[in-house]
């Protein structure tokens, strides 16, 4: 009898494994890459958009489901495009930074990106991830849980993507050529926006404006993304609180609170209820600005709150004016503090506690000196220099004829070199008062190869050269522990022991503190080529990058797949 059960219990097991196995679908998609005529701000702009949607479609996937996305470039710019946050374990053909993981699918061709979503559930996105192309190429991918599992809070009754984003009354390729050309800062933007759209603030905006429905007693999942390209933003709604469940497609310990902080390329899921008398309240973002002296946009985006039981206007009278909400003050660090140090995991999670691999790298701006042969048009950066920014001192150069990962795959010499420093070159007060001699890095493609499997921990270490600054630091292809942050230098005597080894949130993109450092921990399961960066695109330009090379282990189930067949060569 006894045999007969276990028989049985086993046989239901194996076919309830077979389902929930075959629940996983394959999802086909086509990103046709075109110009498309956009109005904001009174003005129309041709825009490179996909699909002619401005935000890109939403794609919707469940945990465990492939992703296969034609991508078809019909306009005039070279483009990739990068699911920002999606592992990518052996894909990592498919990840798309321009000129890491492959080179750029020219005007006219086309490239599938294939890959599936491997554990992870909650709100990721997709971007462009070439030049600035991203300012108007983005759209929302949302993880759900497997058919059949349920989220770790009770479902709620609706779901809304949010896309804070910022628009250029110009071409934002435009904006960044003429920065490259002159050395300085390029223009800031004009506007941001929420799901493409800049709100009543704006002129010309308020026919557009977005929506976001709730009813009384109803709940509703907001995933917000920060899609913008060069700024933190405070995020906040009149009168309602948000429950935090989520971050960067990990989950979180739910903690309540009345404004977010997200960096570029961050993702924050809140649970919002319908608990206020009906009727409409907007929902703002602005500006986090922490660098000094540095111009920014300070508008203010809105989209409104609106309850489906609010009084409708009747003939002759106007909707009901929106309640404003208060937002911090641009440069209220003490605020996004307070904000990233809720964020924790649900529970115990496995950080690595014995690290190989002990890595710090500072992170900051730069100033190159006018080159001899430059003349002083191309020289605008403050003093007659151009901007820069490096991690320990190297200001990261893109190869331009091959990616690095084609490179490693063939073997190609000459591409990159290995010697990216495990410390900076020369220890500093980092946040104090940095001699000038110390602000010119130098430049290169220099890489850390990493062994498959080792135990990583890096150190983000701010510097004020120029400015102290917020960085939001992105690592592709990996997931990873923020096991500390502090202000000032990280001191590894004093700061190790106050490290968060239980429960720290899991991120792919990190915030670091302005004058301060964020330590990170993750273990290198993925080999490809890797690019972290700052997810300011403003500092990628000048080099706030570096790329981690991760070795394959033992076997096909720890090695890189076969590169596609029609993977774009250069
Ligand atoms: Cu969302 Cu390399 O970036």
């Amino acid at each position: 009898m006894e045999a007969i059960n276990t028989f049985l219990a086993i046989f239901v097991l194996l076919i309830t494994l077979a389902l929930s196995l075959s629940n996983a679908k394959i999802q086909e998609h086509e990103f046709v890459v075109q110009a498309t005529p956009v109005k904001r701000l009174c003005n129309t702009h041709s825009a490179i958009t996909v699909n002619g949607q401005f935000p890109g479609p939403t794609l919707e996937v469940n945990n465990g489901d492939t992703l296969v996305v034609k991508v078809i470039n019909r306009a005039r710019y070279n483009v990739t495009i990068h699911w920002h946050g999606i592992r990518q374990m052996r894909t990592g053909w498919a990840d798309g930074p321009e000129f890491v993981t492959q080179c750029p699918i020219r005007p006219g061709e086309s490239y599938t990106y294939r890959f599936t979503i491997q554990g992870q559930e909650g709100t990721l996105w997709w971007h462009a991830h070439s030049s600035w192309l991203r300012a108007t190429v983005y759209g929302a991918l949302i993880i759900h849980p497997m058919q059949g599992e349920s989220y770790p809070f009770p479902k709620p009754n609706r779901e809304t993507p949010i896309l804070l984003g910022e628009w250029w009354d110009a071409n934002p390729i435009d904006v960044v050529r003429q920065a490259t050309e002159t050395g300085g800062a390029p223009n800031v933007s004009d506007a941001y926006t929420v799901n493409g759209q800049p709100g009543d603030l704006y002129k010309c905006s308020t026919q557009g404006t977005t929506i976001v429905p709730i009813d009384s007693g109803e709940t509703n999942l907001v995933r917000v993304i920060n899609a913008a390209l060069n700024q933190p933003l405070f995020f906040t709604i009149a009168n309602h609180k948000f429950t935090v469940v989520g971050a960067d497609a990990a989950y979180l310990k739910p903690f309540t609170t009345t404004v977010l902080m997200l960096g570029p390329g961050q993702t924050t899921d809140v649970l919002i209820k319908g608990d206020q008398p009906p009727s409409r309240y907007y929902i703002a973002a602005r500006a986090y600005q922490s660098a000094q002296n540095a111009g920014f946009d300070n508008t203010t985006t809105t989209a409104i709150l609106e309850y489906k039981s609010a009084p409708c206007p009747s003939k002759g009278v106007a909707a009901i004016k929106p309640l404003m909400p208060s937002l911090p003050a641009y440069n209220d660090t003490n605020t996004v503090t307070t904000f990233s140090k809720s964020l924790r995991s649900p529970r115990r999670v496995e950080v690595p506690t014995e690290i190989d691999e002990n890595l710090f790298f500072t992170i900051g701006l730069g100033l190159d000196n006018c080159p001899p042969n430059f003349n002083s048009n191309q020289c605008q950066g403050p003093n007659g220099t151009r901007f820069t920014a490096s991690m320990n001192n190297v200001s990261f150069v893109l190869p331009s004829n091959i990616s690095i990962l084609q490179a490693l795959h063939l073997g190609v010499q000459g591409v990159f070199t290995t010697d990216f420093p495990t410390n900076p070159p020369l220890q500093f007060d980092y946040t104090g008062n940095v001699s000038r001699s110390l602000w010119q890095p130098i430049s290169g493609t220099k890489v850390t190869k990493l062994k498959f499997g080792s135990r990583v921990q890096i150190v983000l270490q701010d510097t004020s050269i120029v400015t102290p600054e917020n960085h939001p630091i992105h690592l592709h292809g990996y997931d990873f522990y923020v096991v500390a942050e502090g202000f000032g230098n990280f001191d590894p005597k004093k700061d190790t022991s106050k490290f968060n080894l239980v429960d720290p949130p899991q991120r792919n993109t990190v915030a670091v503190p302005v004058n301060g450092w964020a330590v990170i921990r993750f273990v290198a399961d993925n080999p490809g080529a890797w690019i972290m960066h700052c997810h300011l695109d403003v500092h990628i330009g000048w080099g706030l990058a570096t790329v981690l090379l991760v070795d394959n282990g033992i076997g096909l189930l720890e090695s890189i797949e076969a590169p596609p067949q029609d993977l774009p060569l250069c």
